[in-house]
């Protein structure tokens, strides 16, 4: 079974082709970021229009890649998936738009996904033997999650950020440092060549919650700052190494904390920020460690991507089949992880 997915959730305009056991067989991504870095964040209303100008260009390019023309569509293709929520109302549009017109020239059945499926079971891609039960962190720019995959689409929700995610306290502290957007990857490079013991950042662990909050390490930085502006660069690296530090040893410190009580062996890490080095690097070495398995997806399957998409699509078809309702067929920004029945 072939799926052509779509994912337009957020600044990604992404378009996969992906074959049963969810092998890739193209996934192109086009990036908004220099259109929203002026603003420090994605802004709504420039994202659709961004949409709207890539995704034919996109899903062309997608479909080359993977062999598929307009000649030969019906047959290679057996479904359409698409990121039904949550996301930006206008741009989670543009992609159910392309998809449902798609599905309906020819004919072909609609899977909705919902982005965090995406982000939960991007590991499965490069990595079969991630399979239920295991505990999921999605740490992106939108969400922070601890949740327990109890099967494939059969969740236990443990925590949540009760204030910004992790990938929004990276940005939000970059802005802060005067660094450019999206700040997750820059405060990373320099964390590199700084001193993370330079400055102690507090560790929200909440005890006794499974919940994260990132706003007090912000205010820290902000509170920071103010007393001793940035020298120099050295200084700023300092600042980032330990800002870093401080956002991985909570996220690992809780995730582990939750493997070990739940008696789960696996930890499947997915979103953007998995993308970070030390993030990667911790939850690899604790995993070593405490004798639990640790799957981290390739960097171009961390942030947003249709690939994703279309392996979790694979794995909803494999359990729930190729009908779904009109209701679980709306766009819906705000929609919540539930289980397939
Ligand atoms: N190396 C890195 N270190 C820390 N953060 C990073 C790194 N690379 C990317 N990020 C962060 O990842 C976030 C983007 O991730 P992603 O694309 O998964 O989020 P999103 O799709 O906008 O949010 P969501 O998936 O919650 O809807 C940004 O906040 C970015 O700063
Ligand atoms: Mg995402």
């Amino acid at each position: 079974m072939n799926t052509l997915a779509i994912e337009t959730s957020c600044d990604e305009t992404s378009v996969s082709v992906v074959s049963d056991a969810a092998k890739i067989k193209s996934n192109v991504v086009s990036s908004q970021i220099n259109v929203h870095a002026k603003f420090f964040g994605v802004v709504p209303e420039l994202a659709s229009r961004e949409h709207i100008k890539n995704i034919n260009p996109v899903l062309e390019t997608a479909l080359k890649e993977a062999g598929v023309n307009w000649a030969n569509f019906s047959n290679k293709i057996d479904a359409i998936a698409f990121t039904c929520g949550p996301g930006l109302a206008g741009a989670l549009l543009v992609g159910a738009l392309a998809a449902k017109s798609l599905a309906s020239v020819f004919k072909k059945p609609l899977i909705p996904v919902n982005h965090l499926e995406g982000h939960i079971y991007s590991s499965y891609i490069e990595n079969k033997s991630v399979k239920p039960p295991f505990l999921s962190l999605i740490i992106s720019g939108g969400h922070t999650e601890l949740i327990i995959i109890k099967d494939f689409g059969k969740y236990e929700f443990l925590g949540a950020t009760r204030d910004d995610a992790a990938g929004e306290a990276f940005d939000k502290a970059a802005k802060m440092l005067g660094l450019s957007y999206p700040g997750g990857p820059i405060i990373d490079e320099r964390a590199e060549f700084g001193n993370c013991k330079a400055v102690n950042f507090t560790r929200p662990y909440l005890k006794g919650s499974w919940d994260f909050s990132f706003s007090g390490i912000k205010t820290a930085l902000l509170n920071y700052l103010k007393k001793e502006p940035v020298k120099n660069e050295k200084h700023l690296n300092d600042i980032c190494a330990s800002f870093r530090q401080s956002v991985a040893e909570t996220l690992c410190f809780k995730a582990f904390e939750a493997a070990q009580k739940f008696g789960l062996k696996q930890i499947v890490l997915g979103g953007g920020v998995s993308s970070n080095s030390l993030i990667r690097k911790l939850f690899m070495e604790s995993g070593k460690k405490n004798k639990i398995k640790v799957y981290i997806p390739s960097l171009v399957y961390c942030s947003d991507n249709a690939a994703m998409i279309g392996c979790a699509a694979y794995l909803k078809q494999k359990k729930c089949g190729l009908k779904y309702s009109a209701e679980l067929l709306k766009s819906n920004p705000s929609l919540r992880l539930k289980n397939w029945k």
